[in-house]
């Protein structure tokens, strides 16, 4: 038999060499680390692919020694850059079990149980949105393969309901909508009719409608909102957007890839009143909902319409294609997929929803905090207070070199890994929450270094 398929004495013993690994890494605190040049990386690991192997011991040192200290932990309480990820200790140890059951999420001949449990999870999220039962979906790899095949399903529709195709298909999106959405666009050859947001940085209704009114709309074929927006965190007018959408017949995809989250939380759920009425929703679980690396759940308000835009054809897939049974492969642009759901089903169950309700509202409750905390700092302004969990201040007097400065240097300290962003033009910074174990004293070793 050949070694690599063999369980013998030494797969044995790399077993357990993984396992204490993976355990040392969710039971001790880690720290951030930071990137290396690739040159130092080559010399420091040596050669690595080779004809013969150097064994797993090896692999694993060099991983353990090198590659590691080089790769930042973004479930450290202090990675407050972009959009951090804190995955739960059961999430994390049910990620193990996937990949050592080979599990296929794609349909329910090879995966029944899997996609099962994909499904509980995907109907709560559904429930929590209020979508109907006739909603449904799958767990994409991220916001970006969740937004794409959602307006892919959304222009299926609207194509096989005209005569002849537009000019151009056009999608509507505040100017605050995430960079995906436009990828997704340019993945589709439409275009994007940007509309101006409010003050805030949020796509109103009233916004919506003047620029659909002044604009050539044959080939508008959905409208995108955003259920928190990345850069501010700000959650769209939904419900003036539904009403606009509802008008005009147009399908209202909600972007709530990072803030989605929140439905979960009553201290801001009126926030997302309106999202009732959305056609698609994503929300990802690698981000606010506690789940490892990669996890999208893209939700259809009609799961059947989508299956049409997305289902694939061919004489090896007729046996699945000839039941009723969910294939969860049918709802997105894939076919081979991880059950990566799965690690949130397991979460889920084991804690409860209440857990992560508190959680999210422990988040929240942090970001609230350390608002104040910029707000008595002699030097710093906030720039608006926050909806959700992302904050944006001014440093008064800092030019954008300061702000480049400043995160280095708070990498390189290893105090915290953080990155600046813009607002109307101004480099200003930016921390975002997701972690419930970041405290006030995190964000004051931060602040403290803002002189
Ligand atoms: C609002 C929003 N949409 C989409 C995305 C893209 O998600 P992903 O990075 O998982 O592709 C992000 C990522 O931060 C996001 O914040």
């Amino acid at each position: 038999m050949p070694r690599m398929h063999t369980y013998d004495d030494e797969t044995e013993e790399l077993a357990r060499a993984i396992v204490a690994y993976a355990r040392a890494r969710i039971a001790t605190p880690v720290p951030l680390d930071g990137p290396a040049p690739a040159e130092e990386l080559a010399r420091r690991a040596g050669p690595t692919i080779t004809p013969e192997g150097v064994g797993g011991d090896e692999a694993l040192r060099v991983w353990a020694e090198v590659l590691a200290p080089s790769t930042i932990s973004t479930d450290h309480p202090a990675f407050l850059a972009f959009v951090p990820g804190a995955p739960t200790k059961a999430s994390v140890l049910f990620d193990l079990v996937i990949s050592a059951s080979s599990t296929y999420g794609g349909s329910w001949l090879e995966g029944a149980g899997a996609v099962w449990a994909e499904n509980e999870a995907l109907r709560w999220i559904a429930d929590l949105a209020g979508l109907p039962a006739s909603s449904g979906g799958v767990f994409v790899s991220g916001g970006t393969a969740g937004n794409l095949s959602a307006l892919v399903a959304a222009r299926h529709a609207v194509s096989a309901a005209r005569p002849e195709p537009p000019a151009r298909w056009t999608i509507a999106a505040g100017d605050t909508a995430h960079s995906s959405v436009a990828s997704a666009a340019r993945v589709m050859d439409a275009d994007i009719l940007s509309v101006p947001s409010d003050v805030r940085g949020r796509l109103t209704g009233p916004a919506l409608g003047d620029a659909l009114g002044r604009a050539d709309t044959d080939g508008l074929f959905a409208v995108v909102a955003s259920a928190g927006s990345t850069n501010a965190g700000t959650v769209d007018d939904l419900a003036g957007v539904a009403d606009v959408c509802a008008e005009r017949e147009v399908w209202l995809h909600v972007d709530g890839a990072y803030g989605g989250a929140g439905l979960l939380a009553p201290s801001v759920r009126p926030l997302f009143d309106g999202i009732e009425r959305a056609d698609s929703f994503i929300v990802d679980p690698h981000k606010w909902l506690f789940a490892p690396f990669d996890a999208c759940a893209l939700l259809y308000r009609d799961a059947a319409l989508a299956r049409t835009a997305h289902v694939q054809e061919a004489s090896y897939l007729d046996s699945l294609n000839a039941t009723a049974e969910w294939n969860a492969s049918d709802y997105a642009f894939h076919l081979t997929r991880r059950a990566r759901g799965l690690p949130l089903w397991f979460s889920l169950a084991t804690y409860g929803t209440d857990a992560y309700r508190d959680a999210i509202e422990s988040v929240l409750a942090l970001t609230r905090v350390a608002a104040d905390e910029i707000r008595r700092h002699p030097d710093l302004e906030l720039i608006m207070e926050p909806d959700l969990s992302v904050l944006l201040f001014r440093r008064r007097g800092w030019t954008s070199d300061d702000y480049e400065r400043w995160w280095r240097r708070l990498l390189d300290a290893q105090v915290a890994f953080v990155q600046p962003s813009s607002w109307e033009g101004e480099r200003v910074a930016r921390l975002c929450f997701v972690n419930p174990n970041t405290t006030i004293e995190h964000v004051r070793a931060i602040l403290g270094t803002m002189v």
